[in-house]
């Protein structure tokens, strides 16, 4: 029996200009450092990923920056999914990759899990929201699930204790997690926007954040402030009796390497 091997890379924040500064990096440079740090490690290892996942901002408020994007992961090999965040625009998003090996929307079934992507973005609003279409959704593909599950959206359904970012997590968290209650076959949840790492179970389901391909927010600051710590990617495999192993990997800018730090729970 063989895992469904994820690559998870979360808040890109790109722009149409290849060059454009944003928090003291550049974004398109370091996610060329993240794919090569994850592809040095995949091909070190003979670790393969069956599919890539993208939690949200994948540009900043540049749609131009979609292009950048398809650029950078059409030709990897494997499938693509890809969910709006707060800096995106969800119909330029889906149009701009309305092509395989781009997914953006429903759930995909692969080697033994269920993966369910959700839309929370709201247009104009950096906090996110499930609107009913989006709740229905994730019930129908919970209810018709015969696998393990893993749930896939952008903003953060549980608090991060940092009081600006908490102003702008999912606001109907409680209808989300009314729905995930109900299903025993919810494994483990998957976001991005905070901009740092996460990793808890809340009644037996994993919960992970990665940071983000470009800067980081500090953790537990009750005011918005830049962490210095470098670009990172998650790994995960998922396995068919519904045990999550995951490894998060900073990126080394200088080239020198990656640390990574591995956790299991069933
Ligand atoms: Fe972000």
């Amino acid at each position: 029996m063989t895992p469904l091997r994820l690559l998870h890379f979360t808040d890109l924040h790109l722009c149409a200009d290849e060059g454009a500064v944003l928090r003291g990096v550049q974004p398109l440079a370091t996610l060329r450092q993240s794919l090569a740090q994850a592809a040095a490690q995949c091909r070190s290892s003979g670790w393969r990923p069956d599919a890539i996942v993208v939690t949200g901002d994948v540009v900043h408020d540049d749609p131009g920056g979609y292009q950048l994007f398809r650029q950078e992961f059409a030709a990897l090999g494997v499938p693509v999914c890809c969910i709006p965040g707060n800096h995106d625009d969800a119909a330029a998003l889906s149009g701009a990759l309305s092509q395989p090996p781009f997914i953006t929307g429903g759930h995909l079934d692969l080697n033994g899990w269920r993966v369910v992507l959700l839309d929370t973005s709201v247009a104009g609003q950096d906090g996110g929201h499930l609107p009913p279409g989006q709740l229905q959704q994730l019930e129908q593909s919970l209810a018709t699930a015969t696998t393990p599950v893993l749930v896939c959206l952008h903003h953060h359904p549980v608090p991060m204790h940092s009081q600006w970012l908490d102003h702008i997590g999912l606001d109907n968290a409680a209808q989300f997690f009314g729905i995930l209650d109900a299903h025993r076959s919810v494994r483990a949840l998957l976001w991005g926007h905070v901009h740092q790492s996460y990793d808890a179970l809340r009644r037996g389901v994993r919960l992970l954040a990665t940071p983000s391909t470009c800067a980081q927010f500090l953790p537990h600051s009750d005011d918005f402030a830049i962490d210095p710590r470098p670009p990172a990617f998650r790994t995960l495999e998922l396995w068919a009796d519904g045990s999550v192993l995951t490894d998060l990997y900073w990126v080394d800018s200088c080239g020198t390497g990656s640390s990574h730090s591995a956790s299991s729970a069933a």
